[in-house]
């Protein structure tokens, strides 16, 4: 019998885990979709905002950019695509866990944004570097991949969730456990369901901690109220190519375990934006506009820039939609400020 987030832990991270056998993001040979994988706009954007915080932090060199949980890379390929006044300042690590994906992150973002791999200011390397140092540490969808323990309401506390030969078992939850929860939401009605985010708020300290002067954005987070009426299975979900997986606990390593994220759980107080307000401000409005007017001067003959605009067009509503990517939060963290 394993708690639930050592359980999730092994069937990600372990030697047959879902990640360490290559599990990954991706349009085509990955499991499931996100934000960098859906548009390089995604990219574009958060190159503005890096030009934009070196600018605020006076301009630091070197200026160091973290991604944790970088996956295979295509974030930090748009980045270098695109950043321009912090170009030349900028000392970009790429942390990942999995070592198959590092590699291949390592290796595609060298040759497509530099002539010499040796000379690319890029490293690639498993867990986060030691600091302080002035820059920003980014991830896109890594907290909810960092397991969760799960409770559960009763009429006389909380228990706690456990996998017992691929079934949940319930147990009562040790007091620390039982306190956090009784003190995020003391009116949750039997039956509730909550994850406890330990594993997401020590990381958020861990990347805090790293800058002396710099911000922390992350994506894809929620508030642990917003859990009390949504079953379990909402908010733990199973990907496996391309498609929804169904039970978390069957043949572990052959899918990705995730959970939504409650920002109230972690440390600090962030800045929080909805993705698609956050990315419109960061230049996609100019970017679509540019886009709508392209399209519409040519819409009758297309041309290949006519197409081009329309792509920019269909990517950029798929970011921001209410009802899907658009709908994440970004949480923003300032440090030394
Ligand atoms: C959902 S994927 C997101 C990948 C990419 N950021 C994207 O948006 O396409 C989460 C990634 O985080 C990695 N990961 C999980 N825990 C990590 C940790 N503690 N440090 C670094 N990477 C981690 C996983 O191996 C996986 O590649």
């Amino acid at each position: 019998m394993m708690r639930f987030d050592r359980f999730v832990e092994e069937a990600l991270y372990g030697p047959q885990g879902f990640y360490t056998q290559g599990g990954k993001a991706g349009e085509n040979a990955g499991d499931f979709i996100t934000s960098p994988e859906t548009s390089t706009l995604f990219g574009e954007c958060i190159a503005t905002y890096l030009d934009q915080v070196w600018q605020e932090l006076d301009r630091p060199d070197p200026f160091i950019v973290i991604e944790a949980g970088s996956g295979c890379g295509t974030l930090c390929r748009d980045i270098f695509l695109s950043v321009q006044e912090c170009s030349s300042a900028l000392r970009y690590v790429m942390v990942e866990r999995s070592e198959v994906q590092r590699d291949e992150a390592f290796a595609i973002v060298a040759a497509t944004c530099f002539l010499e791999a040796e000379e690319a200011p890029l490293t690639a390397v498993k867990d986060l570097p030691t600091g302080p140092f002035t820059g920003v540490v980014l991830a896109n969808e890594l907290l909810d991949n960092l397991p969760p323990r799960v409770v559960q309401k009763t009429r006389t506390g909380w228990s706690e969730l456990y996998v017992n030969n691929g079934r949940e078992e319930w147990q009562p939850a040790p007091p620390n456990a039982q306190n956090m929860a009784s003190l995020l939401v003391p009116n949750a009605p039997p039956g509730t369901c909550l994850p406890l985010h330990l594993k997401a708020a020590v990381w958020v300290t861990r990347a805090l901690n790293l800058l002396d002067r710099g911000r922390v954005l992350d994506y894809g987070l929620q508030q642990t109220k917003d859990f009390v009426e949504r079953p379990f299975g909402e908010w733990i979900r199973t990907y496996n190519q391309q498609h929804r997986a169904g039970n978390p606990y069957a043949e572990p390593g052959s899918r990705d375990i995730t959970c939504d994220i409650a920002f109230d759980q972690l440390p600090g107080f962030p800045q929080i934006v909805a993705q698609r307000d956050w990315l419109l401000s960061q230049g996609l409005h100019a970017m679509t506009e540019w886009a709508r007017g392209q399209w519409h001067d040519s819409a009758v003959a297309p041309d290949s820039g006519a197409l081009g605009a329309r792509a920019v067009l269909q990517e950029a509503a798929a970011l921001t939609d209410r009802e899907g990517l658009g709908a994440f939060l970004v949480a923003e963290w300032r440090v030394g400020e």
